[in-house]
């Protein structure tokens, strides 16, 4: 069975994006980078993305990981932020912590796509 259907399946990704969102924009050093943003569109493409990235049906056809987020300057300690609120919700909905690591076994990697810091 896939990490998206133990946590069950599409039901439960669209309530991990909602709580998802509030812990990330309640975030006073995370707000600023989400400012200009179309927040309803970014929940879109943050749903599509995360059942994917859990290995559900849902297929991201959005822009490549690195091209999304070029020039936005986003630091790997903002980045381990935002997975740290994905780890939160994901708690807070029963999800059981090894199923939540495998998912930011899942995530980590991106890091160096989004938040490439500095060499
Ligand atoms: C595992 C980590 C992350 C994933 C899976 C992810 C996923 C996504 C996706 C799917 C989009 C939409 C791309 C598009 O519109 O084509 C996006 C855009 C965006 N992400 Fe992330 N993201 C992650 C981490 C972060 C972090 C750490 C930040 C900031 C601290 C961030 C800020 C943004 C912003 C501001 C946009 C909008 C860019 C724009 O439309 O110009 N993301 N992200």
């Amino acid at each position: 069975m896939s990490i998206y259907d133990s946590i069950g399946g599409e039901a439960a990704v669209s309530a991990a994006v909602d709580d998802f969102y509030k812990r990330v924009l309640a975030d006073p050093s995370l707000t600023g980078y989400f400012e200009d943003i179309d927040v309803a569109r970014l929940k879109g493409h943050q749903r599509a993305f995360i059942g994917a990235a859990l290995g559900g049906p849902a297929r991201y056809n959005g822009r490549p990981m690195a091209k999304a987020h070029e020039g936005l300057g986003i630091t790997p300690d903002d980045f381990g932020r935002v997975v740290g609120h994905l780890v939160d919700t994901l708690d807070s909905l029963g999800v059981p912590s090894e199923t939540i690591g495998r998912i930011g076994d899942t995530l980590a990697p991106l890091q160096q796509d989004i938040a490439p810091g500095r060499a």
